[in-house]
């Protein structure tokens, strides 16, 4: 015997009211969360550097474009710039590149030895450096000027020592 759908007793769920409230509260906030980041990825252009590459930091610094660093001209107004983050010494290398405005730089970035960070202030360039894993970023500068970049992942004693400038000539 099988109990008729309509006989079926409604199922009952107790949820404190507080606990509903908080139900509630933690939704709302995901929700605004979610906005937040679209916001920010549409209105302010956010990038998320892409892993480009896998690199073994034992020869990083002996073969391939990283054991020459710096910047290279690929088309006129068009550069790639590989700039080392390192630990012992705690240094990028090289320290500054130059290339007139107007210009679009894409930036891969490793590390030999321990995480760094690569931050381009006043840009939306903002990079984690990971040893063996090579960080990518484009980004057109066409306002003159010095651009500082910095260390911003805590690396060892010399961590705020950590920084380099690129310079956009008129
Ligand atoms: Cu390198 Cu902090």
């Amino acid at each position: 015997m099988t109990t008729p759908p309509s006989q079926t007793p409604e199922p009952s769920v107790h949820i404190d009211p507080y606990e509903r409230g908080w139900i509630i509260a933690a939704i709302v906030m995901l929700v605004v969360f979610a906005l937040a980041v679209a916001v920010a990825s549409y209105s302010l252009g956010i990038q998320l550097p892409s892993p480009e590459a896998r690199v073994d930091p034992n020869t990083i610094s002996s073969t391939g474009p990283f054991a020459n660093p710096g910047l290279r001209e690929l088309a006129p107004g068009r550069y790639e710039a590989y700039i080392l983050a390192i630990g012992q010494g705690w240094y990028f290398n090289p320290r500054e590149i130059t290339v007139p405005a107007g210009s679009e730089v894409t930036f891969y970035i490793t590390s030999p030895d321990v995480q760094h960070g690569f931050k381009l202030e006043g840009t939306n360039v903002n990079m984690m450096i990971v040893p063996g894993q090579v960080s990518s970023l484009t980004r057109r500068f066409d306002e003159p000027g010095e651009y500082n970049w910095v260390c911003h992942e805590y690396c060892g004693t010399g961590h705020a020592a950590m920084y380099g400038t690129l310079i956009v000539t008129p």
